[in-house]
């Protein structure tokens, strides 16, 4: 595996590289087996597969969040070897916003739902970031897992909306075998709050209503921020935790046939 860590050299080697089919994972790191199936999938797709590790700090609405995202950099880099990943970009702050992060790609429906009308801005960092890391790579195909389904619905459209010739490759969510849809995020909960996360998933799956679900979160201790069911599919996002880590879990699920 080659470890580019500059724009300007992954741009002097992308022609080579992009000779046949390239899969591109953009990732915040701390890889799990979530991640792992995307890439999996890349390489049964594609000629050449690309992951990129940038913890990119404009999705971040809370300084807080930033700071505890988990690091485990030495980690990621012997799995993605073991996995037989090609690439590997990882980028600093000042190559990815040599504009100090002036231009901004903004949505004005979507993105104000769900999680974004809890976390101002951050569909605006994540779609930025996104079309930033495509323009790089300039790959065939790159994967998004459904755990984060706005997410992935907001870059498939934006990639339609701009005209990009990108194919956008939705992964199914990968579980605990307790129904905890995995996240790099999870590595903070503590072992009380580990035991509850499951039920964010159990409840979403159940015949009952969002509201009901919404109180039943509640009462089991987390702060709610959301359930909500949009075009069959029901949406959640609670944090549980401690007084030393909060943690923030999202979750959906089709519903409904
Ligand atoms: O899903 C993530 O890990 C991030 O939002 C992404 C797509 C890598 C952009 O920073």
């Amino acid at each position: 595996m080659r470890t580019v860590k500059s724009v300007r050299e992954y741009q002097d080697c992308r022609d080579d590289i992009n000779k046949g089919s390239t899969g591109f994972i953009p990732t915040m790191g701390a890889l799990h087996r979530g991640h792992q199936s995307l890439i999996e999938a890349s390489i049964r797709d594609c000629d050449v597969t690309v992951v990129s590790i940038y913890v990119n700090p404009t999705q971040f609405n809370n300084a807080d969040d930033l700071d505890n995202y988990p690091d485990t950099l030495e980690q990621d880099i012997s799995l993605l070897k073991s996995m037989g990943v090609d690439y590997l970009f990882l980028p600093s702050y000042e190559d990815i916003y040599p504009d100090k992060y002036r231009y901004m790609i903004e949505e004005g429906e979507f993105s104000r739902q769900l999680c974004g009308s809890h976390r101002e801005g951050h569909f605006t960092g994540v779609m930025t970031i996104v079309m930033k890391l495509l323009n790089i790579i300039r790959p065939s195909a790159a994967y998004f897992g459904e755990k984060d389904f706005q997410q992935f619905q907001l870059i498939r459209e934006m990639v339609e909306a701009f005209f990009m010739d990108v194919r956008i490759v939705p992964c199914p969510t990968i579980r605990e075998t307790d129904g905890l849809a995995l996240s790099s995020r999870n590595l903070n909960l503590d072992a009380g709050s580990r035991k509850k996360a499951s039920l964010i998933h159990e409840l979403i799956l159940s015949e009952t209503t969002d509201v009901q679900i919404n109180g039943q979160l509640t009462q089991a201790g987390f702060d709610v921020d959301y359930v909500e069911t949009h075009g069959g599919r029901r949406y959640a996002a609670a944090t549980i935790g401690n007084d030393n880590k909060q943690v923030r879990l999202i979750d959906n699920v089709a519903i409904g046939g």
